[in-house]
């Protein structure tokens, strides 16, 4: 049975149930794996005509015991997140362009068909119905709280509305968000969903996953509170994540052992991670290219080996305005030889001199498979239009940043292209969800084409809204006062 280790290295193993209930390691570390399962090429080769709930099975399957959730159990926990779904295919691959220098067949991957319009539907559909089902087992509650940069939210409280065992406070950083975003969390109506819009986050999301750690690493607080988080800090998250890099990559490649490359826009490095996971198993991802905006901590540390804090600036892609990607340690945990000492030394490093300087050989290992691009507010809207005016195809800002730098990339050389191997943008949000941007992208003031409305959406303008508000200063008193209340 697989085993879940902290990657501060000193909290003691656990079974995939804590894993997920526990979100943090009581260390602070995060929880990973003490293996990665392999998956053979023949393996891979027998799942190409697999649907998506069959194939996050048998990939699922590969991490959780089934003592601890039995195989029917699992089946059918996996087929009920997908419900919600609108799209057959639920993630449909679109080819966007073949670029003539490079000679790469460019992928729209759609990961934004779920019931919010976000790639955070896939894990967190999963997540909040297997936490409800470990703790209807266990005859037990949680709070669960959680920082948004605008897309986890939504995603987290449509999935926990109505869960018999789960309360959920999504926090958001006032007016960083888009109002689209905004509305999804304060018009669901339910009992047990608490939004709160949170003043004075200079650093966004960053300010507000503070205050949560904060709160977690408060000694005997967890345990008062009930508190867990579904951020990608949770294990179940990013591993079931992994599942949408192994379906396209069998989607798109002609033999499966062809080698494909993925552009990710990152910001937590959640997604980033699920797919170093999902390389880690066997899927022959050649190069990742990691896709910034101009909050580039992650294409710093991939070019200069420089991991360093700097200052946030808002951009049109909102939801990675992120300058702390707290899932870089997970990677580093395992490019460093899974040494939960190293790495919380680094931790300490970055915390008290705000960056960690790697050496030579550490920065050549974290470069192997990966080449970053940063893209400007600039950029983004000039790929929203030329796609839109030349396809008819139209890009939210996110999955514009992925476009822009998969383009940006292969035109430089910085991937090899050898016999145009097939080069997959994760798209991660609708358009709908951006409507301002996309007003500006297509100079459209006079109003938007279809393609950027979505129905949801525009049934939620007319919802009443509720929601809280409190200072920054204020969270974790606020916070810890609403959750007593509701225990
Ligand atoms: C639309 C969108 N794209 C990309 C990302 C980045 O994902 P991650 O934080 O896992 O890097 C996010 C999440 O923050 C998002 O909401």
């Amino acid at each position: 049975m697989i085993q879940y280790v902290s990657t501060k290295g000193t909290a003691p193993p656990v079974s995939f149930d804590q894993a997920v209930l526990e979100g943090f390691a009581p260390d602070g570390g995060l929880y990973v794996p003490k293996r990665i399962p392999k998956i053979p090429v023949s393996t891979l080769k027998n799942w190409k005509g697999l649907d998506y709930p069959a194939l996050a099975f048998e990939i699922l399957s590969l991490f959780i015991h089934d003592t601890v959730i039995p195989r029917d159990d699992l089946k059918r926990l996996i087929d009920k997140s997908f419900e919600p779904f609108e799209h057959p295919e639920l993630m449909p691959l679109v080819p966007l362009v073949s670029d003539e220098n490079s000679g790469h067949t460019i992928y729209s991957m759609e990961l934004f068909h779920g019931p919010t319009q976000s790639f955070k539907d896939i894990a967190m559909g999963f997540l909040m119905n297997t936490v409800d089902y470990l703790l209807e087992r266990r005859n037990s509650r949680l709070s669960i709280i959680l920082a948004t940069t605008g897309d986890t939210g939504p995603a987290a409280a449509f999935a926990a509305k109505g869960k018999s065992c789960i309360d959920c406070w999504p926090l958001y950083p006032e007016g960083m968000i888009s109002r689209e975003q905004e509305r999804q969390m304060t018009t669901l109506a339910a009992p047990n969903i608490h939004p709160v819009s949170v003043r004075n986050c200079p650093d966004g999301g960053d300010d507000l996953d503070l205050v949560v750690a904060k709160m977690f690493a408060t000694p005997g607080q967890k345990e008062a509170l009930n508190l867990s988080s579904v951020n990608s800090i949770n294990w179940c998250r990013v591993m079931a994540q992994s599942v949408h890099y192994v379906y396209g990559y069998l989607k798109v490649c002609d033999t499966v052992g062809d080698p494909v490359h993925f552009c990710v826009p990152s910001g937590a490095f959640g997604n980033m991670f699920a797919g170093f996971l999902a390389r880690e198993m066997g899927a022959p991802i050649s190069c990742f290219i990691c896709a910034n905006n101009t909050n580039q901590t992650l294409h710093q540390v991939f070019s200069t080996g420089v991991f360093k804090k700097e200052d946030l600036c808002p951009t049109l892609s909102s939801a990675i305005d992120i300058v702390v990607p707290y899932n870089f340690w997970r990677f580093l945990y395992f490019i460093g030889g899974e040494d939960g000492k190293k790495l919380a030394g680094w931790m300490t490093d970055f915390e008290t001199q705000g960056e960690v300087r790697f050496d030579r050989q550490m920065h050549a290992r974290i470069r192997q498979g990966y080449t970053s691009c940063s893209v400007s507010d600039k950029l983004t809207l000039e790929t929203i239009r030329h796609f839109w005016n030349h396809q008819g195809y139209l890009l939210d800002p996110h999955g514009a940043v992925a476009v822009a730098a998969a383009l940006e990339t292969a035109r430089e050389g910085g991937i090899d292209s050898g016999a145009g191997q097939p080069l997959v943008c994760l798209t991660t949000a609708h358009p709908a969800k951006f409507p301002d941007v996309i007003k500006k992208a297509l100079n459209a003031e006079n109003g938007l084409p279809r393609a950027a409305c979505h129905d949801t959406i525009e049934q939620a303008r007319r919802l009443d809204e509720s929601f809280q508000r409190c200072d920054i200063s204020e969270l974790e008193r606020f916070l810890i006062r609403d959750i007593e209340n509701h225990l």
